[in-house]
């Protein structure tokens, strides 16, 4: 029928031609050509507008009305607040679903199907994005819209441009079983395959459930929005008739929980806007592509400027807490530091800035939460950071002070060597410059771990503060002079001593110094004009590891 019914309108249409052609070559019906062509076109251009336009309508104007009461956006609305103004270029508006087994008679396939996808600028530099609509069929997953993902991040992963994919989704088409799964397990691949080659960024902006929650969770950053974002692989009430615990949704798998707890999350963010506003930001600390080097934006503080107050942070004593926080603040520039994973493992800061205008990934200990202890999600956070900017060229500056590992059950029970064990892998597998400064403790196995001389730390500095040692004086004084100690007739007054001569005599910098564990010692207040000049020495640092398929890192 159709074929038929084609071949009369080509043929009607060709002999149409060929009379007005006649006519033309006889001088006459010139006129009359250039309007039927019109016609025709006009027509032809009408009809891609009124396409467009369904397209874009998503599910209709009740489903975008209720998408706005669950307190949501539309996924044009997000791609619009995530690009720069009208750079958005639209892929696959058409496509259309397959037709499935459980269809009600006469059903409509919207075109585009439940999620938007293509390319568009961020601060002018070329950027993928795909946004599920979450008004068409739940912004759920089918065959097409997987295979509308796949080509963005083909295209993404070519075109050496960073993907940002935004969530908002019933999971796997049920309709489709499994061509939908299959459409997961192509979007996986290209995560893992594009996985430090461009960097990938999630927001998850509405419902993120079961094995749906592994694209975001193979991406570099995940964003959740509190209130609207969810993520989790079982609901509450599945969980419910297995294990019999009751839990509502937020308190499974909100913004909160996974940007504390649970480290899913590198972002909390409060709105839509903020969320897009800071995504922004973010992007423009990255390069666009594990073959370029990060952006430049040269500001206007000093890079020769000394800051005094820094030689007065560190308390007299050296179980005080002080904030890490301020010692980053105060050397980069501007004094801006983009936290990522900030409430999650408090213990540990890591995140980007600029020193002299180029993006630094910092590592610092935070001594103001759990004295900046080495537990099993410090590790895990750091390691991952320190991979990130491993993989993408972003030097790393490393603050340390930190007493040692944290002791405990539940830590060894959890595994604290083997993640502990990540962190230290991270820095001896990391390339890019590395530089540190010790401001005050660095005991144990967490002074080898935190970018020492020995993982190829390549510029290690010491405040005067610093102190190198195997333990804390008091643990060293009990197990070196135990005997000692007990024979003594006022023990407490001769381990106070003995603590006193280790401290005089072992916690210090020098003894690293001395060995060149420590390149230098230097005065606090030059701390940010010390870190500019390293970087700069090891601007063009080339180290190659050894030729191999990939380590086997420790998980
Ligand atoms: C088809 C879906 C859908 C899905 C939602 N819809 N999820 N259609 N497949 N997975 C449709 C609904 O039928 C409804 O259509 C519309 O989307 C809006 O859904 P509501 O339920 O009205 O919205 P809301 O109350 O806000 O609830 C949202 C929701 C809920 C929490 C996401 O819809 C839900 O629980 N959906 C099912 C989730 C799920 O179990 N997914 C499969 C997971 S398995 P109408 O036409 O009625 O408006 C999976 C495997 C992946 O994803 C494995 C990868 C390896």
């Amino acid at each position: 029928m159709l074929r038929a019914f084609l071949f009369d309108t080509l043929s009607g249409a060709k002999i149409r031609i060929r009379r007005q052609i006649r006519r033309t070559n006889t001088g006459k019906g010139h006129t009359n050509l250039t309007m039927t062509i019109g016609r025709i076109a006009d027509r032809k251009r009408a009809e891609l507008a009124r396409r467009r336009e369904q397209s874009e309508q998503g599910g209709g104007p009740a489903r975008i009305e209720a998408q706005r009461r669950r307190g949501k956006l539309t996924a044009r609305d997000r791609i619009a607040l995530l690009l720069d103004d009208s750079t958005f270029e639209e892929l696959d508006p058409f496509v259309l679903s397959r037709p499935t087994d459980f269809d009600p008679p006469g059903k409509s396939h919207h075109p585009g199907d439940a999620v938007v996808t293509g390319h568009g600028r961020v601060n002018g530099r070329l950027t993928f994005v795909y946004s599920q609509d979450f008004t068409v069929s739940g912004g759920s997953l089918s065959e097409v819209v997987a295979q509308k993902i796949c080509k963005a991040m083909d295209l993404a992963a070519s075109a050496g441009a960073p993907i940002v994919g935004l969530i908002d989704s019933g999971g796997a088409r049920i309709q489709e079983g499994i061509d939908s799964l299959s459409g997961y397990g192509s979007i996986f691949h290209r995560n893992v395959r594009a996985s430090g080659v461009i960097p990938q960024i999630s927001a998850i902006l509405g419902p993120a459930a079961g094995g749906a929650t592994y694209s975001p969770a193979l991406t570099d950053f995940v964003a959740m929005v509190s209130g609207i974002g969810q993520m989790y692989i079982t609901g509450p009430d599945v969980i419910k008739s297995v294990t019999g615990e009751v839990v509502s949704l937020e308190d499974l798998g909100g913004a909160e929980i996974h940007a504390s707890r649970s480290g899913v999350a590198h972002f909390s963010f409060e709105s839509e806007e903020t969320c897009f506003a800071e995504l922004r930001r973010l992007l423009g600390f990255l390069p666009q592509n594990n073959m370029e080097d990060p952006p430049e934006h040269r500001g206007a503080d000093d890079p020769a400027r000394t800051d005094e107050a820094l030689a007065h942070l560190i308390p007299d004593s050296a179980n005080e807490p002080y904030d890490m926080l301020a010692v980053v603040v105060r050397a980069v520039d501007d004094g801006v530091f983009m936290q990522v994973h900030e409430g999650f493992a408090r213990n540990i800061l890591v995140g980007f800035a600029r020193m002299d205008g180029r993006t630094v990934g910092i590592v610092a200990n935070q001594p103001n939460h759990l004295a900046g202890v080495l537990d099993i999600d410090a590790s895990s956070k750091a390691a991952r950071f320190v991979r990130f900017c491993d993989a993408f060229n972003i030097p790393i500056v490393t603050f340390i002070d930190v007493p040692g590992f944290m002791p405990g059950t539940s830590q060894e029970y959890g595994g604290i060597i083997r993640h502990g064990a990540k962190l230290l892998y991270a820095y001896a597998e990391a390339t890019v410059p590395k530089v540190s400064v010790l401001t005050r403790k660095a005991y144990g196995g967490a002074y080898i771990v935190m970018s020492s001389k020995n993982l190829r730390g390549d510029v290690n500095l010491a405040w005067p503060t610093g102190e190198v040692a195997v333990m804390g004086a008091e643990g060293a004084v009990n197990i070196i002079h135990r005997t000692r100690i007990r024979s003594s007739d006022d023990s407490d007054e001769t381990r106070r001593r003995l603590v006193e001569e280790y401290e005089e005599r072992l916690m210090n910098p020098y003894i690293a110094a001395s060995r060149g564990l420590i390149d230098n010692v230097i005065d606090p207040a030059e701390t940010r004009p010390r870190i500019i000049r390293a970087l700069e020495m090891l601007r063009n640092k080339r180290e190659t590891l050894p030729p191999k398929k990939h380590g086997s890192i420790p998980l």
